[in-house]
């Protein structure tokens, strides 16, 4: 199998299973809010890992909220972080987990807007701008750092200041970013930021939502008390410590990592254009090192990959609908709903390697003269 798709997720890095595989035995057994030492040890272990997650992106440890992964801290930020009286403004190539909050906002009667974004997938600053002039409400932005369908980066520095020039707070889905790029949220001016365990080479099923004064949003479930009220139910301790061990790899590895990965990007979009002619790139040139989006017009890209079942590549008809509709990302840059079926998303990830892309190239290049 090669292994193309690492913006959908990330394989556990065998030093991050290592760090987790303690928390699994038997032995580790402790509540870690139990009073005991075998509670206190789980506790010790969350918390150092709550330090990591911290440190990724420059906020204190007491900031940071464990949760089941972006989608629920996403709609942790967007419903429970709308002020009283207040409105939600995020970009139209958002998350599926944060536009899906966009109904529940109308429905509670808060009103939303969706700023446009350009044909590489960029917002306006500007349009962020009149949005909240036109808003005249208190709040909230949320703006993804960086596309997980073209890899567009957004302007957060310059959005994040709009924001604050109107009094707006800023929140982030940070979850394709992290991996290889810096991202400090007090340098960004980000009051909010959400990240996921499986796409930082982390465990499924956890992920955080980091939060600053003077964001604190309304928990989504009542009981338990745990992380400040904010979250309650007990801490899952491997998986805990599973995204400290990731975060803490991607703080290391994030230079190291955005050149191997950005070469083989590179490397892959000069032998798909050499060998296809008339494909296209979608999104920004300049954008997350290991997404490459291609358009080779006139293929039904969902259907022809039935024919390359070794081959993990993800299409431009949303997946996660399971009914093909075309990607609302790819729609809100421009491309047709035949272009958008004409699309493959390429996602190269830390142990991708030349010889890979090399083949899925070739692979592809043969199947589609044949
Ligand atoms: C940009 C972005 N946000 C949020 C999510 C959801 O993350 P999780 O799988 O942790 O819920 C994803 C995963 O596909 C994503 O790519």
């Amino acid at each position: 199998m090669i292994y193309l798709d690492h913006l959908a997720s990330t394989p556990l890095d065998p030093l991050v299973l290592e760090a987790m595989l303690p928390w699994m035995r038997p032995e580790a057994a402790g509540n870690p809010h139990a009073a005991h030492p075998a509670g206190w040890r789980a506790a010790d272990a969350i918390e150092q890992a709550r330090g990591e997650v911290a440190a990724l992106v420059g906020a204190q440890p007491g900031e940071v909220v464990f949760t089941s992964g972006a989608t629920e801290a996403n709609a942790l930020a967007l419903l429970g972080g709308v002020p009283a009286g207040g409105g939600g403004v995020v970009s139209a190539v958002e998350h599926a987990s944060v536009l899906g909050c966009l109904p529940e906002l109308r429905r509670r009667g808060h009103p939303v807007t969706v700023l446009p974004v350009d044909g590489a997938g960029r917002v306006d600053p500007a349009a962020l701008d009149d949005a909240l002039t036109d808003m005249r409400h208190s709040s909230i932005v949320s703006v993804m750092a960086a596309n997980n369908e073209v890899g567009t980066v957004q302007p957060l520095a310059e959005l994040a200041a709009v924001a604050a020039r109107h009094g707006a707070l800023m929140h982030s889905d940070a979850v394709q970013a992290l991996g290889t790029r810096m991202l400090d949220m007090a340098a960004l001016g980000l009051h909010g930021l959400s990240l996921s365990g499986h796409k930082l080479y982390g465990p499924m099923g956890v992920g955080a939502l980091i939060v600053r004064p003077p964001f604190r949003p309304v928990p989504a479930s009542a009981g338990g008390g745990q992380q400040r009220g904010l979250r309650g139910g007990t801490l899952p301790t491997p998986l805990c410590v599973g995204l400290g061990a990731a975060c803490r790899l991607a703080r290391e590895r994030r230079e190291e990592d955005a050149r191997h990965i950005g070469g083989l990007r590179d490397r892959l979009w000069q032998r798909l254009r050499d060998r296809l002619p008339g494909i296209r790139r979608n999104g920004a040139t300049d954008g997350l090192a290991g997404c490459l989006n291609v358009t080779i017009p006139g293929i039904d890209a969902a259907d022809r990959l039935l024919d390359l079942p070794d081959l993990a590549v993800a299409t431009g008809s949303a997946c996660h609908s399971g009914v093909g509709e075309p990607s609302h990302v790819l729609l809100a840059v421009g491309l047709s709903a035949a272009d958008a079926h004409a699309s493959l998303r390429f996602g190269l990830g830390r142990g991708s390697t030349a010889a890979e892309v090399d083949e899925a190239a070739d692979r592809l290049a043969a199947l589609l003269a044949g």
